[in-house]
This record gives C-alpha cells, structure tokens and sequence, in this order.
C-alpha cells in the first residue's frame, strides 16, 4: 500500500486555477488501486500569514468543502486539520529541528522569497520547512503531490528524514514528489496566473450572476464585433479551452475566425460551460458551507483516524530517541 499525502494552506476559498492545477488532479492521483490518501488543511502552517481566527477559520472549511466537493472519498481516504493534530505534528517537529543544519533554512528559496516581500517575517517562517518535513514524515507517506514550487520543500524533508535514519535507526519513509509538468498554468481575468492574491480569480462556487459578473471582467482587445479575432491570444479563449471539450473549443476557435462574433458572446460560452461543468460541485460545496456541524463531523472523523497513524510513528520516534 502507497500512501499519498498532500497539505494545502488555509489561504482562502479554492479557484479555477487551484482545482484544475491541484485538486482535481491529487483526487485522479488517489483513485489508483493500492493508495491511501492523507489530504490535510495545513492550518498551522497558514499562521505565518493570517493572523485573524475567523478569516481562518472561514478558509479551513472552504478549503475541506472545496475537496469534498471535487470528489475526494473521505471514507477511503484521510482528511484532517493539522491543527487538531497539533500535539503530534510540533512534538516531531522539535525533534527533527534539531537535526536540521541551520543554513539549510536560511538558504531556503521559499523563505528567501517571504522574507523580502512580506513585512512580518516570523519564526515560523523560518522553520516552516522542518514543520512541512514532520507532516509528510509523521504519516510515512510515499508520493507527495505538490506544484513546482514545492520541490525543495520534499527535498529538504528527504534530507532531515534520512539524518533522523541514519543516527536513530530506520523510522521514515523517504517520500517523493510528484509534480505534474503538464498542468498547465491557468490564467486569471487579467491575463496573468490566476492567483487568489492578484484578485484575478474565477470562484466556480458563486451563483450565476456573480460569476457571470466575475467572467465579465476578463479582459479583451478592443475589437469590433464584426473583425475576426485571435483565439491564440484572448484571455477569455485561453480559460474555455481549459475548461471546455475538445470539439467545443474547435468550435468556438472557428467562430473567433470566421467574425461577426464578439467577446460578450464567448464570454457567455465561457459562463455555460464553467456553469455545466462545476454543477455537481457547486451544489455539493454550498451544501457542506451551509451545514458545517456535518463538515466538522468529516474532519473529526478523519483527525481520529489519523491520530492514530501518527501516534504509532511517536511512539516508535521516541523509542528510537531513548525517551520512553
Ligand atoms: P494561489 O496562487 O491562488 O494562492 P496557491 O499558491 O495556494 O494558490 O496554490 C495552491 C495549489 O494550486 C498549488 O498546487 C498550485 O500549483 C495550484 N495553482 C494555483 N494557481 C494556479 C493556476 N493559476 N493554475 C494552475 N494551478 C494553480
Ligand atoms: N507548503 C505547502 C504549500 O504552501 C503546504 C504544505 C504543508 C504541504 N505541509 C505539507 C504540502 C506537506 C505537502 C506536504 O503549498
């Protein structure tokens, strides 16, 4: 049995670009035979940000709703706030920062890039790779789905992992990375990634006239109707290509060409087929936001599974430490 484990970020409600470039494919990645999935809301790690409980709270459940949704079977899987594991996590934590070189922390390119562009640069900053090692290590998990971005993140908990191996005995698993090079980079209503902090996003959660109002907004050359127009570079062309079949795309590629067909029309495309396409989850991620006692039941139900797993590997840690 493989296990498969992936943490995202309390760091707001989840867009096109983030279910078409993680979700989907981590849940595609779960249904193979023979895995096990440990899919958590990294809500401790999101304290190096957000400051404010509500706002983290309001994200923790969008993110789990936003999975749930895209059809993540939670009966066959693991899904838990890293919070309510906290004991175990941090306790791990403190023994691998004691393994973990100093410089492999200062040179880290996540913490490089934060330090210059955020204002509060915090310890947890700092230390958030080793806290990222002991949740992927905690649960002995094999392949870690995770964007580019990330790469150096796994390697660093490979590194940690192995010192802990080779000075207290074989306990970790050593995990992978699994980066998807052809998810393709979604681009939000202003031509650039999409991105929950450019405010560009498509949210496929809204009602129609909010999204509707949402698609409006991307933006467009000044064309006239009449003028054939160029699908290789409209916005609007590059987001229903990603969203649309293949037959639909070609034929609205022909309808760009051919004129007499204006960006409020493909626009309109664009809204039918995110509409059709997100239904099921739409609905299904407004039922689980208008009922959080039965999301909260799911996560209890997932912590209480997972406690147990990551309980089995302290035990044998604090063995191997000469602690018990
Ligand atoms: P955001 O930029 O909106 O804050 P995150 O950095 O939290 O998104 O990313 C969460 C996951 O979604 C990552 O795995 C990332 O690779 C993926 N993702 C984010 N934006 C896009 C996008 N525009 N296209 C494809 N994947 C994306
Ligand atoms: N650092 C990851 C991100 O920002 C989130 C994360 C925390 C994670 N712990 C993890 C991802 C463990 C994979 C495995 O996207």
């Amino acid at each position: 049995m493989q296990r498969v484990l992936t943490g995202i970020q309390a760091s707001g409600k989840p867009h096109l670009g983030n279910l078409l470039g993680a979700i989907e494919p981590a849940i595609q990645l779960s249904k193979v035979a023979n895995r096990e999935s440990f899919l958590f809301i990294a809500d401790l790690h999101s304290l190096t940000t957000i400051k404010n409980p509500a706002i983290m709270q309001d994200n923790t459940y969008a993110v789990a709703a936003a999975w749930l949704a895209s059809g993540f079977d939670y009966k066959q899987n693991f899904i838990y706030r890293q919070s309510r594991l906290a004991g175990f996590h941090t306790e791990l934590m403190w023994y691998l920062n004691c393994l973990t070189p100093f410089p492999m922390l200062a040179n880290a390119t996540s913490f490089k890039d934060k330090s210059e562009n955020l204002a509060d640069v915090n310890a947890g900053l700092f230390t958030y790779p080793v806290l990222q090692a002991a949740d992927i290590l905690l649960y002995q998990s094999h392949l870690i789905p995770v964007g580019k971005d990330q790469s150096q993140h796994i390697e660093m908990t490979r590194e940690i992992g192995g010192k802990f191996n080779r000075t207290f005995g074989e306990n970790f698993v050593l995990p992978e990375a699994v980066i998807n090079p052809d998810v393709m980079t979604i681009p939000g209503t202003d031509g650039r990634k999409m991105s929950k902090s450019l405010n560009n996003y498509i949210d496929v959660f809204l009602n129609e006239k909010d999204l509707m109002k949402q698609i409006k907004g991307i933006i467009s050359d000044s064309k006239l109707l009449e003028d054939p127009k160029d699908p290789e570079t409209d916005v609007t062309f590059k987001i229903f290509s990603v969203v649309a079949s293949e037959s639909e795309v070609e034929e609205l590629k022909e309808k760009y060409l051919a004129g007499n067909f204006g960006y409020g029309h493909a626009k309109k495309a664009l809204f039918e087929v995110i509409w059709t396409r997100f239904e099921k989850q739409r609905v299904l991620y407004n039922q689980y936001m208008n009922d959080l006692p039965e999301l909260d039941k799911i996560l209890k139900e997932g912590e209480s599974r997972a406690f147990l797993i990551a309980q089995e590997t302290i035990s044998k840690v604090r063995m191997a430490l000469g602690y018990a």
